[in-house]
């Protein structure tokens, strides 16, 4: 499904529409089956392939109760296992991230069995003789699907699944095609944790009804959110306007800006592969739930991920993408755009966690979704049809 693509002429929606059952964002029965289905059918942001220079650079990635490893093989490709040894199921890597050890093969720390890190087979055991019976060619590691997209590394627990970017964003990813995501650096990275569930999070993301009281300073950056609307055909009327050059109708940064930042200002740094329509556009988006989304500004790129570590508890991560000779140039101030979009993020979550606070009310069985909020009904709508175990 392409957000962009589909949308009618007026995008909004005609009728109240009820949201989610209440209790889905605490009760940990429906948390452990979205954790068993949405997010083990779909692909999932790991990090920039930044992190992997040599073969032998791993990540690991909880994911509920599931832990994954991503490795760079030995023949320069990134693999994907889950990071359990097939002896008796010991974690294989406990950190992070970090770099194999010389062998550059995968060693139990429990009992040692060895793995080839190409396609995880077990190379040795530790006993004196393997038993009769014993087949080595059976156990080796879980595979899990692991794609490079332009420098962004997302990985499927399902090996057969097959990556397609067309398909894999909601909000299509060909929004992408001028920002030279592949050669794109990261400069600043953040993360944070929220008292919220992850469908919160999302949701507030989708809508900026929210936008003029959580967020006055991107309200005025962008002054269409300050009609709480994120698209000029947003609301029913939208024609009236079409011919206005005004922000608040047209889209678009405030009059004399050009980024998400602090001053506006994209100290001359605007990225040169964009057209001139893609930088007065002010902010670019892909979002592949349920994991991550992409926003593009003029002179730099944000990557926001995030990983459900319970009912009401979600992490957040962000990545400040920026094009080498930016973070080359001294004279650039990284902070005038990471400030800013941390502050929004901020904003966000304190927002999402008195959202997450107050659906605990006993009476209230599900919220309701007003005009504006058609894309939480989309997001709610692949809820609900990707709960098939
Ligand atoms: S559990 Fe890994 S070698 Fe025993
Ligand atoms: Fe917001």
């Amino acid at each position: 499904m392409s957000i962009d693509s589909d949308t009618p002429l007026y995008n909004g929606l005609t009728a109240s529409v009820p949201g989610l059952p209440a209790a889905w964002y605490f009760d940990p029965a429906q948390h452990a089956r979205e954790m068993a289905t949405l997010w083990r059918k779909n692909w999932l942001y790991v990090a920039r392939s930044e992190v992997f220079p040599n073969p032998g650079a791993f990540r690991t990635l909880t994911v509920g109760d599931q832990n994954y490893l991503v490795v760079r093989g030995r023949s320069g490709s990134l693999r994907g296992f889950h990071n359990t040894c097939r002896h008796r199921g010991s974690l294989l890597c406990e950190a992070a991230e970090g770099q194999l050890g010389v062998s550059g093969r995968i060693v139990c720390p429990y009992h040692q069995w060895t793995y080839d890190t190409e396609d995880g087979v077990l190379l040795r055991t530790s006993s004196f003789a393997e038993p009769e019976g014993f087949d080595k060619s059976v156990h080796g590691l879980f595979q899990v699907a692991v794609v490079e997209w332009r420098g962004c590394v997302f990985l499927h627990p399902d090996l057969d699944t097959p990556w397609d970017a067309n398909t894999a964003f909601q909000r299509p990813a060909d929004n992408f095609a001028n920002f030279p995501l592949e050669t794109m650096v990261v400069g600043h990275t953040w993360h944070a944790e929220m008292s919220c569930n992850w469908k919160t999070f999302w949701e507030n993301f989708n809508e900026c009804l929210h936008c003029p009281a959580v967020h006055p300073e991107l309200t005025e950056l962008v002054p269409l959110y300050g009609r709480r609307i994120i698209h000029p055909r947003d609301v029913p009327d939208w024609g009236v306007h079409v011919q206005s050059n005004d922000p608040r109708y047209r889209g678009g940064l405030r009059d004399g800006a050009e980024t998400w930042s602090m001053d506006g200002s994209a100290q001359g740094h605007a990225i040169q592969s964009l057209t001139s329509e893609e930088r007065a556009r002010g902010q670019t988006y892909a979002s592949t739930w349920p994991s991550v989304f992409i926003a593009g500004y003029a002179d730099h790129v944000r990557i926001v991920s995030l990983r459900p570590l319970g009912p009401e508890r979600t992490e957040l991560v962000a990545e400040w993408l920026f094009q080498p000779e930016t973070l080359a140039d001294s004279t650039y101030n990284i902070e005038n755009v990471v400030d800013f979009g941390r502050l929004v993020m901020e904003q966000d979550a304190k927002a999402c966690e008195l959202n997450q606070r107050g659906l605990h009310a006993a009476p209230l069985k599900a919220g309701v979704l007003m005009p504006e909020e058609y894309l939480v009904e989309r997001f709610h709508n692949w809820i609900r049809a990707g709960l098939v175990l």
